[in-house]
């Protein structure tokens, strides 16, 4: 059996060093203890355990039925949002299956492949702004693509105002911000409860063909009990608004960091002796956009093959990217950003039911960014050294604070 810490490790909240912290979860053993705001929660690296626990009907995300904390952590924690949400985020069982079912079929992988063109319409007129800086002057590509890409898309797709869509990034990025005081979160989450409220007020008096509509339509047509409540129609919406912001937009950040990191492979991409998907998916390897994700619950009690046991209640937390850098899953060149690498599996996107509704869309939107940017300026470089780039203040989420390029002259 592994050691067992007697007290929880205290995860840092500023994110500063994820990967020296991930490298003690990792040794600490395939479930460890750890300590997330005042929050004990078990992490869980070791891959081949973490996809058992995702897969088993006696974990939950549902605390409101499987986590006996729930009432007292409801008022109290500072990520309150992430488990007291009424979506199918935070649903088990059929509940899920309702609230996903809904949405699901709009985001399938064929559905999505219809939108390249509208992709990549959105990409050009960004690198068509892009092309107005300098050749030479520092620009910021988190604010000036990362950013404004899955905004305008998701956006589009749910519909939402061109002249609203900068509120919810604003409130999008605080509920990823986990260095917010509760006060602070309980403000945010105020603010974008009323923005989501004036958006189905707008949607339901004018309706479009976009998502928001679609959801609005399932909340009026059946009713409280059958379709959707009040509540679950208004953390829907905030679930596919957020979700679609926050997590492309690192993405394309860490994408685009590793290969300007890596020039010899974004060579080898550019001489097409390999895929933009394989950055892609290598890039979600390495640097997944979300790096814990609270919280699970055990249903019942599970013993673990070490010998330990999760007793029922307590809570669970997917700790997706110390498990993508496991040894035992990548070997000894895990730590490494290696497109050629034969296996580039990963749970970036989780595992089992809750798997990523956005991801075909997530995937479409990086690959376009980067073989778009790229071509364009085929000779762009970072204007400061990889070792100056400071990562967000987050526990779950991974970007940069900025990424400052210097475009070089546009191919076109
Ligand atoms: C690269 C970008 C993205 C990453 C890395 C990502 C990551 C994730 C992860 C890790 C989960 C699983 C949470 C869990 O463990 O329970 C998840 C769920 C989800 N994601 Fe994404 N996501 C991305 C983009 C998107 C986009 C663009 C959308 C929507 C348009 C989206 C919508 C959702 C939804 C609705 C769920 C909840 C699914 C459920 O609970 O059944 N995501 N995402």
């Amino acid at each position: 059996m592994e050691h067992q810490p007697t007290t929880p490790i205290v995860l840092d909240l500023t994110g500063a060093d994820h990967h020296g912290e991930h490298e003690t979860l990792r040794a600490s053993g395939p479930a460890v203890l750890v300590d997330i705001l005042g929050v004990t929660a078990w992490s869980i690296t070791d891959p081949a355990l973490l996809k058992t626990l995702l897969t088993s009907p006696d974990v939950s995300k549902d605390g409101r039925a499987h986590w006996p904390d729930f009432q007292e952590v409801i008022q109290t924690w500072p990520l309150n949002l992430w488990v007291g949400v009424n979506n199918m985020f935070t649903a088990y069982g059929s509940d899920h299956r309702r609230l996903r079912r809904i949405i699901a079929p709009a985001f399938a992988a064929r559905r999505i492949a219809d939108l390249t063109c509208v992709v990549e319409a959105i990409v050009t007129d960004i690198l068509d702004h892009l092309a107005t800086f300098r050749a030479d002057e520092t620009v910021d590509l988190r604010e000036h693509l990362a950013y404004p890409l899955p905004i305008a898309v998701i956006g589009h797709l749910m519909g939402v105002p061109a002249d609203q869509r900068t509120v919810f990034r604003t409130l999008a990025d605080g509920i990823f911000d986990t260095t917010l005081s509760t006060k602070q979160q309980q403000a945010n989450t105020k603010k974008l409860y009323a923005a989501l409220k004036r958006l189905i007020v707008a949607k339901r008096s004018a309706p479009g063909d976009d998502m928001t509509s679609l959801l609005i339509a399932a909340r009026d047509e059946e009713g409280d009990g059958h379709g959707l409540s009040d509540a679950e129609l208004r953390d829907t919406l905030l679930l596919m608004i957020t979700a679609g912001y926050e997590t492309t937009v690192n993405v394309i950040d860490q994408a685009i960091s590793l290969l300007l990191t890596h020039p010899e492979q974004l060579h080898r991409v550019q001489a097409g002796a390999a895929r933009w998907n394989d950055v892609v998916e290598e890039s979600l390897r390495l640097e997944p956009a979300v790096k814990h994700l609270p919280l699970r619950y055990a249903v019942k009690d599970i013993q673990l093959p070490d010998g330990q046991t999760i007793a029922a209640g307590e809570a669970i937390l997917a700790s997706y990217a110390a498990a993508n850098r496991h040894p035992d899953w990548h070997g000894e060149s895990a730590d490494v950003f290696d497109i050629s690498r034969v296996s580039k599996d990963h749970l970036a996107f989780g595992y089992g039911v809750h798997f990523c509704l956005g991801a075909p869309l997530a995937r479409l939107e990086v690959a376009t960014a980067l073989r778009m940017l790229f071509t364009r300026f085929p000779r762009l470089e970072l204007a400061v050294p990889a070792t100056q780039l400071r990562p967000q203040g987050s526990l779950i989420s991974n970007g940069h604070k900025s990424l400052p390029a210097q475009l070089g002259p546009s191919a076109a």
